[in-house]
């Protein structure tokens, strides 16, 4: 089934509310041979089909390959029925290698142009400002629709913006019930008041594990709405103004249970109780400098 998803707007994009991510397909940091790909390219296929057309990869995702299979997942598709977001890792930072793993990405993916291309970490060994200018020229070739950056906190996003013609469309950190660190350190709210869409990964832990049964504020509310625990979780970070998110899955059970996040609203009420009440998880994920 084909489901229309909402798009969110920022003051540089408009992206979907629910966005397919695909960390771990082909393998987690390096390539697995024993992975199956066919089933992540189901996956991929089976994502699109039902409406999820903004795809999230990164250079650094199965040292290449996971690229290589958002490639053969988005083969049958036009280019211009799907949203692509790929990552330049933090050890590629300086002018030139941004501009070789852009091509390369490009390369993998079999296209022409990303929509959006993100630093995917900080790397403080690499002024900003380079890195910056480096993505403005992948913007005036075409190569890039729009950039972003990822795991950034307020004074790194104020440099990067200072530093960028083409501005910052997104910023995607981890944040769920239990990822709060960038509500609490203001960049949720410093986003917001620039026009920064938040991209949220991980929104139902990093294994799934607000998927499971046991929390009881969580239990609770998905009792009363007739909903999975995930499902609240995914809805409960949408509700946010600015925040779009990504779930990665391979399993079509999976896929339609996170669709089920969208489509009906929690209660003021009750957003407002998992703001307060949910135990308050305070990590943070931030990719190293390899
Ligand atoms: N920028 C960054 O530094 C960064 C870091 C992490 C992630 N990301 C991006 O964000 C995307 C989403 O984050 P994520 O993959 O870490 O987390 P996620 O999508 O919240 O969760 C993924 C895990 O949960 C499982 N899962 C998915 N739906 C489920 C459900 N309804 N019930 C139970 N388990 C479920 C998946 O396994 P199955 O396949 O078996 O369903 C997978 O193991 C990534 O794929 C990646 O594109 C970016």
């Amino acid at each position: 089934m084909h489901h229309l998803i909402p798009v969110k707007k920022g003051r540089l994009i408009s992206l979907p509310a629910l966005g397919f991510g695909t960390y771990q397909m082909g393998g987690q940091l390096q390539r697995n041979p024993d992975n199956d790909d066919a089933r992540d390219i189901a996956g991929i296929r089976a994502a699109i089909a039902a409406g999820l057309c903004h795809l999230d990869t990164a250079e650094v995702y199965a040292g290449g390959h996971c690229e290589e299979l958002v490639a053969q997942g988005i083969a049958d598709v036009p280019r211009d029925s799907v949203v692509l977001t790929s990552k330049v890792y933090p050890n590629h930072l300086r002018h030139d290698d941004v501009l070789a793993a852009c091509r390369n990405s490009l390369r993998r993916l079999r296209v022409d142009y990303l929509d959006l291309y993100l630093i995917h970490g900080p790397n403080p060994g690499i002024p900003l400002a380079e890195t910056m200018g480096a993505l403005d020229e992948l913007v005036q070739r075409g190569q890039v629709r729009a950039v972003g950056v990822s795991n950034f906190d307020v004074p790194l996003l104020k440099e990067a913006q200072r530093h960028s013609r083409s501005g910052v469309a997104t910023n995607q950190i981890h944040y769920s019930l239990v990822a709060r660190a960038y509500e609490d350190n203001g960049t949720l709210d410093y986003c917001r008041d620039q026009g920064i869409l938040v991209t949220a990964y991980r929104p139902i832990g990093k294994h799934g594990e607000l998927s499971r049964p046991g929390q009881q504020l969580l239990d609770d509310i998905a009792g009363r709405y007739g909903k999975t625990p995930a499902q609240v979780a995914v809805n409960w970070v949408l509700q946010k103004e600015n925040v779009i998110a990504l779930v990665k899955t391979s399993d079509p059970a999976h896929l339609a249970e996170n669709l089920g996040a969208l489509g009906w609203q929690l209660s003021e009420e009750d957003r407002a109780s998992l703001d307060r009440d949910f135990p308050r998880g305070t990590t943070i994920n931030v990719p190293g400098v390899t």
